[in-house]
């Protein structure tokens, strides 16, 4: 494919998927839509520096995520997003059946009010879904089988604490799905094996 029909291509999917999700948050009386700067963070947390801005996840990129799992058996009941922002991801996930447990956690304590009321307003499974202050850098994990959600929440380093502190049962139990990837080598360095990659949305899924 020439570079030019790539960049078409690409116009398009994001357009598409922008009035796509101008949709999604309206027809649920929510708003995930607007990005929020790190300079806007209110949180005190010594890891704001490796964290990456707000920006809701587009609908299609998690879909494909999630039913590319199931078509390899990887059905999990539970959907953690780290790094949940105003709870897009969440509100999303909560849709599917196959979740009855969705957990978003994030470290800014605004945005974090922001998902709250946005559960608040939600016209949908309003009682699937938590939101829980917490850094990623020091959770723990439940030790159950979890589809876990990043977003491009922060850089390598968060990333590598993350997945140190729950390392057993994130290769025991869990698929993570990883979207805009741009740290997946931490993956690897883990010894989490890719099962699915799109190399042109970066998204993949890790075992
Ligand atoms: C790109 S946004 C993704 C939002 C959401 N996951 C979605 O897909 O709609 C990244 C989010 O990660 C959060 N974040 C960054 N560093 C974090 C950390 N150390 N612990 C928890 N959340 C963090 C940011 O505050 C931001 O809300």
């Amino acid at each position: 494919m020439t570079s030019l029909v790539k960049k078409l291509k690409d116009q398009v999917f994001r357009k598409k998927s922008s009035v796509e999700d101008w949709f999604f948050d309206f027809y649920r009386g929510i708003e995930t839509v607007n990005i929020v700067p790190r300079e806007q963070f209110v949180t005190q947390s010594e890891n704001l520096h490796y964290a990456n801005c707000y920006h809701g996840v587009w609908c299609s990129n998690l879909k494909t995520l999630i039913e590319e799992a199931a078509s390899h058996g990887l059905s999990m009941k539970r959907f953690l997003d780290v790094g949940s922002g105003k709870g897009k991801a969440c509100f999303y996930a909560s849709e599917y059946d196959q979740f009855t447990e969705v957990e978003g956690i994030e470290f800014d304590p605004k945005l974090l009010e922001i998902s709250k009321q946005n559960l608040k307003k939600f016209r949908g499974h309003q009682e699937k879904i938590t939101f829980t202050l917490g850094d990623a850098a020091e959770y723990k994990m439940k030790d159950t089988e979890t589809f876990i959600f990043l977003f491009n929440p922060f850089d390598s380093f968060v990333l590598n604490k993350f997945l140190k502190n729950n390392l057993e049962t994130i290769r025991n139990k869990c698929v993570l799905a990883y979207s805009n990837h741009l740290h997946k080598e931490v993956l690897e360095v883990n010894g989490l094996k890719c099962i699915f990659e799109n190399k042109e949305r970066k998204t993949s899924l890790w075992k």
